[in-house]
């Protein structure tokens, strides 16, 4: 770091993409389907946009207009808002928010967003709590050492005691929660809340069809209390609860993923929503420089480099668009720019950039470490490749998750063996399955590993109506896959009569089998073969 760079204004650059990168704040919104997330980014884009918009008067005209606005979006570009990263300005700073598609199955597309942020917003049902697709999330904010803020969401409506919810959050996260405001008034009664760092008191005025953005009123706690009463006694006394335990926030706990900082909200009525965006300027850290393959950093202030979270074909069937999504890791980056694909080391040009949603609709000029980029007609970018400027780097692969459901795919039509190829290979860089090849199987023919079974379905949807190869799919009766290598495969296919051996296109040997039984007692006989655990999705 200490090395002068002579480059002509390669120091303005630098600073440039510090300044930059110290504005922004690059998250996603984790949670079960039905939490609340499409109406929390649709009341943040709001917030954002009244904010910009000082002394405009929003009723529910107003929020009807930031719908159908995404909506045009979506139909202009072919693009699903779920699929997008939502930009805009909040103060000083520029959020960058990713959406993470809200399917009950899990879907490794999911995981690899929480790849490209700094923090994510853990959104929980006050009803419902914690869930099985939240649980999941989170393990891999953990597994990735991610911040987690919570937002309690629906507090207009019944739903589980305050007390209690912190304590479900610690017994099944393991982190401590350390509320920053805490609602006066039971779920289903909401008042508005404490706010425990100066513990005044935001009142929460109820709105027709929460199309304001600001229902609060601020009064101090001797107002509170004459105005609440016991409701305001109660939340004083639970507070007072949560000081002696130590669930204060305290920063440096909350980037070790030892805390999460908790807000109540209601999003359907906006109310908590200007806290949650204030809490993310200030307590949600700004990207930092990002650890490389060979275990160095890649400093902010060096020249431009992005990896591939994300890639999205078939959007455009017209046109076979292929959309590399990529999130920038250091320097500026410039429409335009010729950057390296680091694993074929050839030349990208990046004339076709884009903001795939959010205020600049067109193509994007500058972009800044934290911010994600669309790249257009990407055919050669897969998920996990990086790019860079000038000086090499390249980024840790992404994350695969162990696959619980494994099929035999068969092309339906001999003729279309090339589409076919074509097909699974893209899938495969794309994620969107695991191919795998097996020896034991004669006809070549690949194996698809899954970690949801919903990814099957759009695997073989995607061949018929995208590569026009359509297939059957023989499912086969493995459950559990494990790493092992070439010296330990012959052991285990003697020993297991019910397991098999497949290869992944990375090189990586997975031994698979059908349940936990069969593999404990193999560990147990033959202690000396290799199987290591592969990431599990919970
Ligand atoms: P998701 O993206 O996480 O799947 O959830 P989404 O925002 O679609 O919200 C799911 C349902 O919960 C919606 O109701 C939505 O209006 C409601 N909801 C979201 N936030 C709140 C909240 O703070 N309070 C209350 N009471 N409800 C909330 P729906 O009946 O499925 O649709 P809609 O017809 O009401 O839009």
């Amino acid at each position: 770091m200490s090395v002068v760079d002579e480059r002509p204004g390669a120091d303005r650059t630098a600073r440039e993409a510090v300044g930059q990168a110290g504005r922004r704040r690059t998250f996603a919104v984790i949670s079960h389907p039905d939490a609340g997330k499409s109406t929390l980014t649709e009341a943040l884009a709001l917030h954002a946009r009244v904010i910009g918009q000082a002394g405009a008067v929003h009723g529910k005209a107003g929020r009807r207009g930031t719908v159908s606005d995404w909506m045009d979006i979506e139909k202009q570009r072919g693009i699903s808002i779920t699929s997008a990263a939502l930009q805009f300005e909040y103060r000083d700073a520029v959020i960058n928010l990713l959406d993470t598609p809200g399917h009950a199955d899990f879907s490794e597309d999911t995981y690899r967003v929480l790849t490209a942020v700094d923090a994510a917003v853990m959104l929980v049902d006050a009803a419902k709590g914690l869930e099985a697709q939240t649980m999941k999330l989170f393990a891999v904010c953990r597994h990735r050492g991610i911040p987690v803020l919570t937002v309690i969401n629906k507090w207009d409506r019944p739903g589980k005691d305050a007390l209690e919810l912190m304590d479900e959050i610690n017994e099944r996260t393991g982190l401590t929660p350390t509320p920053l405001t805490w609602p006066v008034g039971i779920a289903g009664d909401f008042r508005g809340v404490l706010d425990r760092s100066d513990g005044s008191y935001r009142r929460f005025t109820r709105t027709a069809g929460g199309a304001t953005i600001a229902p609060e009123e601020t009064l101090p706690a001797d107002a509170a209390l004459a105005r609440e009463g016991d409701a305001w006694r109660q939340a004083v006394e639970e507070v007072e609860l949560l000081g002696a335990s130590g669930q204060d926030h305290e920063q440096s706990l909350f980037l070790d993923g030892v805390t999460t900082p908790v807000l109540f909200a209601s999003a359907v009525s906006n109310f908590g929503v200007g806290a949650l965006l204030d809490t993310l300027v200030d307590l949600a850290p700004a990207p930092t420089g990002m650890p490389t393959a060979d275990g160095g950093v890649r400093a902010l202030t060096d020249p431009f480099s992005a990896f591939v979270f994300k890639v999205q074909a078939g959007m455009d069937t017209a046109h076979r668009d292929r959309l590399a999504f990529i999130r920038i890791a250091s320097g500026v980056f410039e429409r335009g720019m010729v950057v390296t694909h680091a694993r074929t080391g050839r030349p990208f040009a990046t004339k076709y950039a884009q903001h795939v949603f959010g205020r600049d609709r067109e193509s994007i000029d500058l972009a800044y470490p934290g911010d994600v980029v669309g790249l257009v007609n990407a055919n050669a970018l897969g998920v996990g490749d990086t790019l860079y400027a000038e000086q090499p780097v390249q980024f840790p692969p992404l994350t695969t998750f162990a696959p619980e459901h494994f099929a035999v795919c068969h092309s339906r039509d001999a003729a279309k063996h090339k589409q076919f190829r074509k097909g699974i290979a893209q899938l495969d860089s794309e994620g969107v399955v695991q191919v795998l090849t097996s020896d034991r199987r004669g006809d070549g023919a690949p194996v698809l590993a899954v970690v949801g079974p919903m990814q099957f379905e759009v695997a073989t949807h995607r061949m018929e109506h995208e590569f026009g190869a359509p297939v059957d799919l023989d499912r086969l009766p493995y459950s559990l896959a494990l790493r092992t290598d070439e010296a330990s495969a012959p052991g285990i296919l003697a020993a297991a009569r019910n397991a098999e051996i497949l290869r992944r296109g990375d090189g990586e040997l997975l031994a698979v089998f059908p349940d936990k039984w069969g593999l404990r007692v193999l560990q147990q006989n033959k202690p000396e073969l290799t199987l290591e655990p592969l990431v599990a999705a919970q």
